[in-house]
């Protein structure tokens, strides 16, 4: 099983088109150690020639021309691409705008919970995806699915989960109480499994806390694919950026008690990697502290085009 990063970065990549941060201003200079990421996505393929994409981000187009393997090939159909599916995490812009990329007819299926399909169907801009072209597949919580688009088997089989995490920003219901009316559903993680080696790996890019259920999930797993959003719950606020925690945004941060670093710390997982990283996260500087307290403690930092045999 073939993955590839198409973007590590969070919601606005990096650099974040408004931001005058000393990360966004460090990539937008070139500066050495501070790699730019393009907007949260990961590519997988069973055969290395069918694609599912787990999240569809902003940035898609430009990631599919970074990209080789997710180009159509010259020769068959004179419209044809090898992304056959796109199953969805959760409802965010980073997450869902970018299946607008793949208009113009093309058939592929979109998976995702009731919850995240629900938005698709009450989003008309999404119609452009007709769906009798483009199918909604809803993803039952705990339930292997095997993936499949435009009549091909992609090898690949999905089980989807509920992990602790918070309703899109765009949907929030202030009224709702401290969890703005998020429901089962709303943020998932998914276990993408190869049919024929049995090779599986975790693609968990928003998480709010890594709960029991969640560990015992984790435990002794080959690969995992995590939640890298903030360092410490309070960096953007102490940057100036935005008046919020990373815990009011669901998300965890990488470090301290309550951290991603130290919740993974007894659970034996092979490979842990970084994904959805925003741009105040210190880790995007290669010669920061917290870049190497990070990989010190085995954690490797996501970075576009990086890709993982399985
Ligand atoms: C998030 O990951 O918290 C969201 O993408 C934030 C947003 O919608 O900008
Ligand atoms: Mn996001
Ligand atoms: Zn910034």
């Amino acid at each position: 099983m073939f993955v590839r990063v198409l973007g590590a970065g969070a919601g606005g990549g990096f650099p974040q088109w408004n931001c005058t941060c000393q990360n966004c201003v460090a990539a937008r200079t070139d500066t050495p150690g501070f790699r730019p990421r393009t907007q949260s996505s990961l590519a997988v393929s069973g055969d290395g020639s069918n694609w599912a994409l787990l999240n569809a981000s902003p940035d898609l187009r430009a990631q599919i021309s970074a990209s080789p393997q997710l180009n159509p090939l010259p020769g068959g159909r004179m419209r044809q691409s090898p992304i056959k599916a796109v199953v969805l995490t959760n409802g965010d812009v980073d997450h869902i705008s970018g299946l607008i990329n793949l208009r113009e007819a093309q058939p592929f299926s979109i998976y995702g919970s009731q919850r995240v399909l629900g938005v698709l169907a009450e989003n008309s801009i999404f119609n452009i995806l007709a769906p009798d072209i483009v199918s909604r597949i809803p993803l039952d919580l705990e339930k292997p699915i095997k993936l499949q688009g435009d009549g091909v088997d992609l090898g690949l089989q999905v089980e989807a989960f509920d992990v602790p995490g918070k309703i899109a920003l765009y949907l929030e219901d202030e009224s709702a109480g401290p969890d703005f009316g998020t429901q089962i559903g709303d943020t998932i993680g998914l276990k993408v499994s190869d049919t024929q080696s049995g090779k599986s790996f975790f693609y968990i890019p928003g998480c709010a806390t890594v709960d029991e259920k969640l560990s015992k999930r984790l435990k002794g797993a080959s690969h995992v694919f995590f939640d890298g959003t903030l360092f410490t719950d309070d960096e953007m606020l102490n940057q100036g950026l935005m008046p919020k925690t990373g815990s009011r945004m669901g998300h965890i941060s990488i470090s301290g008690p309550d951290g991603s670093i130290k919740a993974f710390e007894n659970l034996d997982v092979g490979r842990k990697i970084y994904v959805h990283i925003n741009n105040s996260n210190p880790v995007l500087n290669d010669n920061s502290p917290e870049y190497e307290q990070t990989t010190a403690a085995g954690w490797e930092v996501g970075f576009d085009g990086m890709e993982i045999e399985i």
